[in-house]
């Protein structure tokens, strides 16, 4: 069945969601370099906003969109739409939180094994000539105690992943976690400071809100074992920097891997000169597979929606 409507595309997506729209008769205009007073003059005119991170969709554009029926964001976090004005016209927003699964996953155990035997350290030391080999003692994961906070979509993807490295896997989450995937993995369940306390490696997998915001602070990494590592590739806010800068420089803990930062780019230098920090600049679903997952889930939602399906 044809559809009919306009759709507006702020960001930069994959072409398969755009082609997808296109075949189910919707017209698309492809802007994705569009300033924010352009799009506040002329989203009246569009039946669906497609967004990536670019775009902020404030209250003040949402007061513009007076046709408008979806906003789209190709990705998981709403955190550039104002989720709560945009509702409050009556406009559906939707995202496309399973896409990025498997790549931020991935992101992460690829942080998880670069601390555990400083493959960033190693690579730069030998294209500079330097064999510092007998400096370069990692560890194995092996058997060691991997904390998950967030046993959500990511959480339990990370948990399967590891627990094929034979990684003993300890899981904390604000809502129960389902029992046959505590069995699947062998997941021990536990409230948040006891696994603090016992990881050797804790990986954060939540979203943000009043609750994870700064969820790790000074105290909860001095409850960490000092030879631990903490990854983060959920959003910078979950974690102070100032108290993971003060962790890692007084040696409360071992190490961090960070995908996202409190401000990005990050400004804080300080942090990311540490030789026990490794970072990424916020590319846990910069993946091919990831883009095109996303692109295709959002132009389906859409389609579905404008139809009355769903
Ligand atoms: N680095 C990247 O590029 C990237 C890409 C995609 C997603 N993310 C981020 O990854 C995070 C997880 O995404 P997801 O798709 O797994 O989300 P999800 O909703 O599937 O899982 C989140 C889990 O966190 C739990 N949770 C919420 N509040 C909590 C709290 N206070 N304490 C403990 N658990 C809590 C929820 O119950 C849920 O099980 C999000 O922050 C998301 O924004 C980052």
């Amino acid at each position: 069945m044809q559809v009919s409507g306009k759709v507006l595309i702020c960001d930069s997506i994959d072409q398969v969601g755009i082609d997808s729209l296109r075949r189910a008769g919707m017209t698309v205009d492809y802007m994705p370099e569009i300033k924010v007073n352009e799009l506040i003059s002329s989203i009246k005119d569009y039946d669906v906003i497609i967004v990536r991170s670019r775009t902020k969709i404030s209250d003040e554009v949402i007061n513009a969109a007076t046709n408008t029926k979806i906003i789209a964001r190709v990705g998981v976090g709403l955190d550039n739409i104002d989720v709560k004005a945009a509702e409050s016209r009556n406009i559906r927003v939707i995202n496309a939180a399973e896409a990025a699964m498997n790549a931020v996953s991935e992101l992460t155990v690829g942080h998880m094994i670069s601390l555990a035997r400083s493959i960033p350290h190693a690579d730069v030391e030998t294209k500079k000539g330097n064999w510092i080999k007998k400096d370069l003692i990692g560890i194995e994961l092996k058997g060691k105690y991997l904390g998950i906070i967030g046993v959500g979509n990511i959480g339990r993807n990370v948990a399967r992943i590891a627990k094929a490295l034979r990684m003993n896997l300890i899981g904390y989450d604000s809502y129960p976690i389902n029992k046959d995937f505590i069995k699947e993995v062998g997941l021990i369940t536990t409230d948040l400071d006891t696994l603090v306390e016992s990881a050797d490696f804790i990986t954060c997998h939540v979203p943000l809100n009043q609750n994870t915001k700064h969820m790790f602070n000074i105290q909860r990494f001095s409850k960490m074992k000092s030879t631990a590592y903490i990854i983060n590739t959920s959003r910078g806010e979950v974690i102070d920097e100032k108290a993971l800068f003060e962790a890692l420089t007084y040696g409360k803990i071992a190490g961090a891997a960070l995908d996202v930062f409190e401000i990005e780019p990050p400004t804080n230098k300080m942090l990311l000169e540490l030789p026990n920090v490794i970072c990424t600049p916020h590319i846990g679903s910069q993946t091919k597979e990831a883009q095109e997952l996303a692109s295709m889930v959002i132009a389906e939602k859409v389609i579905q929606i404008m139809r009355g399906v769903i």
